[in-house]
């Protein structure tokens, strides 16, 4: 197969990702991904944006440390000083990739950047070589390539390919696109540019009008060779171009795009239960691939067709996304060792001793509860050690909830605060609106309720419930999980992470305000 049939996939789960409200991560978690990330074989790993806070920097360093299999990213304004943070976080990857870029519609230039589309290219051209100055991988992305006039990119990109670029990404940043329209975009753009040949052409599209992975389609039967996206399509809004739909489209319809990526599609189940819990993010049942019921055959009519004939009602088989591949890894036998290198596999590395002995006997007590742990069991047990930690304002030290037909449901517990223990007691419309309610009364906190979300982590009656809690106060969102075989105490761990990461927000900044 030529250079020119391999779609080279750019997760920016990390980046974009990050940037949908409340799906922050830590560096810890940032870690994980990046090697199930990695473990799914993705070329390019955008982990953050460098110069966005100290947070941010240590992340993407420490992403370059775990991560030695695939190229790993950090995104930059077309400044000096997001160049430097960039370069400076990337110094000790094995592959590194700088992302640089400005805004080139009329609108952004106009508005956003004040500045004059001469200005805009010089700046452009001074950005990207300053970063060949530290890497050779170089990306410049035209922002709002999708509202920006075609012969200001032709001119733009020469000058950028020409700078040192290797790949040019063209964003339709905020969703506008129309399929047919957007692949011919791409196809004028390598007919028009006369250097094109020298860079691979890349797209990154926005899900506002619900197209991101069609027009990132259209773009690849034009061309395009990159396609940046995300797991569950998180990101921004409505979303960025989904992966697993971007990888198994391409791959259930080889006969129209006579493609291949070098994605391990066994990874994408897994790994889109894992960014769901790290973030709190949901996947929707009729997801596409990843959601519960993507590969579930309800009708009778169906299910006899898929008994006789698997075809005739699937074209992809659940197996080969990863469905039913959580093994059994663990069980109440299992030592200490074990936990710990089936931990470093996945990611997991505790700071100290105390802390993976602390983990360890979280593993012992839920081995009692459940048979058989498997990857996500230890996830979200992982999940949970870190982020208990001994700065932690609140913590739950127990919780009794009642609730028996035709008498009002009551939760009664014990919550520490800045260490000090608080015994609470409420009613509720049910045991867990009880145990919030309760929890609410400690802390005071005023907080808006966004969702509240539950989710079996596996299968069976016996399995963890991962709650999810979306929190806002004073504009700022956090989403809290914890996971638990009660659900209640999920509940109550759940919104006690969140009332936690309320009290410790750091700030970040946006990428995509003015940087120039
Ligand atoms: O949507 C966008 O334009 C972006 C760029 C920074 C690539 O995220
Ligand atoms: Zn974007």
């Amino acid at each position: 197969m030529s250079q020119q049939d391999r779609l080279v996939i750019f997760d920016t789960t990390m980046r974009d990702g990050e940037q949908s409200p409340g799906a922050s991560m830590t560096k810890d978690e940032k870690v994980r991904i990046g090697k199930a990330l990695e473990r799914m074989r993705v070329d390019v790993i955008e982990a953050g944006f460098a110069a966005a806070s100290p947070g941010d920097f240590a992340s993407i360093q420490a992403v370059a440390d775990a991560v030695r299999e695939s190229t790993i990213c950090s995104l930059a304004r077309a400044v000096d000083r997001d160049i430097e943070h960039a370069a400076e976080a990337l110094k000790r990857a094995e592959r590194a990739r700088i992302h640089t870029f400005i805004a080139t519609s009329p609108i952004h230039m106009k508005y956003k950047l004040r500045m004059e589309p001469d200005a805009v290219v010089e700046q452009a051209v001074y950005a990207i070589k300053k970063a060949r100055n530290y890497v050779d991988d170089v990306e410049f992305s035209c922002e709002d390539a999708g509202r920006s006039d075609i012969d200001f990119l032709c001119r733009i990109i020469e000058a950028a390919i020409n700078a040192g670029a290797k790949t040019i990404n063209i964003p339709d940043t905020v969703g506008y696109a129309i399929p047919d329209e957007f692949g011919r975009t791409i196809r004028t753009l390598l007919d028009r540019i006369p250097n094109a040949d020298k860079a691979i052409f890349s797209v990154h599209c926005h899900n506002d009008l619900g197209l991101a992975v069609a027009n990132s389609l259209a773009a690849v039967t034009n061309g395009a060779r990159q396609v940046e996206c995300t797991i569950n399509g998180l990101g921004e809004r409505a979303g960025n171009a989904a992966l697993e739909e971007l990888v198994m489209a391409t791959r259930t319809r080889t006969d129209l795009f006579n493609i291949s990526t070098g994605i391990d599609a066994t990874q994408i189940v897994p790994t889109s239960r894992l960014v769901s819990s790290i973030t709190g993010f949901p996947v929707q049942p009729n997801k596409a691939i990843v959601g519960a019921n993507a590969f579930a055959h309800e009708s009778g009519i169906h299910q006899d067709g898929v008994l006789k004939h698997r075809e005739t009602y699937e074209i992809m088989k659940a197996e080969d996304v990863g469905w039913g591949a959580n093994k059994m890894v663990m069980g109440k036998h299992s030592g200490r060792a074990a936990f710990r290198s089936r931990l470093t596999e996945l990611g997991v590395t505790f700071a100290t001793d105390a802390a993976l002995n602390d983990a360890f006997a979280r593993f012992k007590e839920l081995a009692d509860k459940k048979h058989e742990i498997f990857d996500e069991d230890l996830q979200a047990l992982a999940s949970e050690a870190i982020t208990d930690s001994v700065e932690d304002v609140y913590r739950l030290v127990s919780l009794e909830s009642h609730s028996a037909t035709g008498e009002v449901p009551a939760a009664e517990l014990v919550v520490a605060k800045s260490g000090v223990e608080h015994r609470s007691k409420s009613e509720g419309g049910g045991p867990v609106d009880a145990a919030l309610k309760a929890i609410e009364a400690v802390a005071c906190s005023g907080a808006n309720l966004l969702l509240y979300s539950v989710n079996a982590i596996t299968q069976g009656t016996d399995a963890q419930g991962e709650v999810t809690v979306r929190l806002e106060k004073g504009g700022r969102i956090v989403n809290g999980s914890g996971a638990d075989t009660d659900i209640i105490v999920a509940s109550a761990k759940a919104y006690i992470h969140a009332l936690n990461l309320l009290e410790s927000g750091s700030s970040r900044q946006h990428p995509q305000n003015d940087g120039v």
